[in-house]
């Protein structure tokens, strides 16, 4: 499914995005904790990740935007047990050069939109605490608080809880 406007579009993932994403998600490892990673992806951890994310039901999207890539969403298994199938967690990330400009909003707008169609009925957000920017968007995408797990996570010399947020979808 492709979202397109004048300036941007929205497309499947490819193998030819890992470089765009592998800088997106490198940066966000080493200067905060929005991930809980603590090493960069290599471009191996990168090829893996986009070949799980071509397959259904748990795609991901990225955000081309003046013909660079400068964002990208996921949908992940909320949990590999079979009978969370319907529940998955999202995930979203925009090039720190291009934040503001409504990109996270389109990205996540679009995971709400794609998600039934891959059988999806419950979207699962776990954001770092401190993460507001983040905490915020879900919120105003319908987005509620269901959960806090204290001191989950250390990272950057914090600790760190991990609060959770869920959308039901119709
Ligand atoms: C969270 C993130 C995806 C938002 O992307 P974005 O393209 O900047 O988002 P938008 O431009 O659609 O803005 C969404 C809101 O965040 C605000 N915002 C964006 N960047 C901000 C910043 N650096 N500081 C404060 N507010 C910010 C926008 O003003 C907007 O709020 P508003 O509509 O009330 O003005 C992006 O900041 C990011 O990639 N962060 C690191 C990864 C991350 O945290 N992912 C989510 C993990 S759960």
């Amino acid at each position: 499914m492709l979202t397109t406007d004048s300036e941007c579009n929205i497309r499947c993932v490819a193998p030819g995005d890992a470089d765009a994403l592998r800088d997106i998600y490198n940066h966000y490892v080493a200067t905060s904790t929005a991930t809980c990673d603590l090493f960069p992806r290599t471009a191996d951890d990168q090829a893996l990740w986009i070949e799980k994310h071509s397959e259904n039901p748990y795609p991901g999207w990225v955000l081309v935007a003046g013909g660079v890539v400068v964002g990208y969403a996921s949908l992940s298994p909320f949990n590999p047990k079979p009978a969370y199938r319907h529940t998955a967690e999202n995930s979203l990330y925009v090039h720190p050069e291009h934040t503001g400009n409504g990109y996270g909003e389109r990205l996540l707008m679009h995971t709400l939109s794609e998600a039934p169609k891959y059988g999806i009925t419950n979207v699962v957000a776990l954001i770092t605490e401190g993460n507001d920017v983040s905490i915020r968007l879900h919120e105003r995408y319908g987005f509620v608080p269901c959960g806090r797990i204290e001191n989950v996570a250390r990272k950057l010399g914090k600790t760190l809880a991990l609060i959770l947020m869920q959308k039901q979808l119709s």
